[in-house]
């Protein structure tokens, strides 16, 4: 069985759990773009240098009559474009029970194999689908005589992917990551929304009401509020573990309602509150949302760094503005300060 240091040197001890040292690269949002789509296509070179990623989506959203050109397109954008130390290019194949995806892999591994950093997988339902791209990839990148492996990465989105989760994330020593895609996932459970990701009116709590409403009550006081959930919760925190027991990074996927940026902040600030490195984004307005979320803040980078001088040598307990410090709490502020340094933040 290859280890991760097959592939990428030894393992790199961050704090608080050893981390896999690649990628480091920040991977805060991965824009989607359409290479099918001439206007859009225009716009990639202009874009190298702003995103973390570049991702050419060959898979939903690229009509069936538009696949060979979306494939041909991404060929064309890798080869005329340098897209420097700051921006990696990933792509997303279709799935691996269409009939696009072996020529997927065939054309892009031979043709562009050196410049794609990360392959997504969609609708990846256990790790032999990883196992399947792992081998193929192999094959075509030997006899395309590569020298770096190309990475993959899982969408989470079958009801059957995420009873698997720590076998996918654990696959191969190409495992990159995982994004949660909340859209076929919802249909995959039947869930009865419709929507591409974020929450839903619907999903609520309503406060208890209050006691003996009679005459004289107050309207305002006797108004039972409500509070929306988190659809997501489960299956974030689920592949947050995952990916962090196999040394990974975990995603937020698509918000589709565009025009919703205070509720697309919300949902990327959840996803990157419990563990979540990025997130895709598909619209412009998007990309500074996640570049924010996704960056530690000035304010945590500064009490982490307090916190860590304050501790010495980092064990015991201190206290600071009234609250306890201790090692546990010294170990979050690292995974700050670790991010921190990262992003150059
Ligand atoms: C993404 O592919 C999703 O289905 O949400
Ligand atoms: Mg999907």
């Amino acid at each position: 069985m290859r280890s991760p240091k097959d592939f990428f040197g030894p393992l790199a001890v961050g704090a608080p759990a050893p981390v896999r040292e690649v990628p480091a690269l920040p991977s805060r949002m991965i824009h989607f773009f359409d290479p099918s789509n001439e206007k859009m296509a225009a716009k990639v070179p202009g874009m190298v240098g702003t995103v973390d990623v570049l991702l050419g989506n060959l898979e939903d959203a690229v009509r069936a009559d538009r696949k060979e050109a979306a494939r041909q397109g991404l060929v064309d954008i890798a080869r005329a474009t340098d897209f420097g130390d700051s921006t990696q290019l990933w792509t997303r194949i279709n799935s691996l029970d269409s009939p696009w995806v072996l020529d997927d892999l065939v054309t892009l591994v031979t043709e562009i194999g050196d410049r794609l950093d990360v392959i997504m997988v969609p609708k990846v339902q256990g790790p032999e689908d990883i196992h399947y791209v792992d081998r193929i990839l192999a094959q075509l990148e030997a006899r395309a005589g590569l020298k770096r492996p190309i990475l993959v990465h899982a969408i989470l989105e079958t009801a059957r992917g995420v009873a698997n989760v720590e076998e996918i994330a654990g696959a191969s020593p190409r495992m990159q990551g995982i994004s949660l895609g909340p859209a076929d996932l919802a249909a995959d459970r039947r869930m009865k929304t419709t929507r591409v990701g974020g929450g839903h009116p619907g999903y609520l709590v309503r406060q208890d009401p209050a006691k003996d409403l009679g005459e004289g009550v107050d309207p305002v006081a006797a108004e039972r509020a409500t509070y929306q959930q988190d659809l997501w919760h489960y299956t974030i925190a689920r592949m947050v573990d995952a990916c962090a027991m196999h040394g990974i990074f975990p995603y937020y996927g698509p918000f589709g309602d565009i025009k919703d940026v205070v509720a697309c902040e919300d949902q990327f600030r959840n996803a990157f509150l419990l563990g979540c490195v990025g997130t895709w984004t598909l619209h412009p307005v998007q990309i500074d949302i996640a570049k924010r979320v996704f960056s530690p803040s000035a304010e945590d980078v500064a009490h982490a760094r307090r916190v860590k001088e304050a501790m010495g040598d980092g064990t015991g307990a201190v206290m600071l503005d009234g609250r306890m410090e201790d090692d546990a709490s010294l170990k979050q502020c690292l995974v700050i300060l670790e991010l921190a340094e990262r992003l150059g933040a």
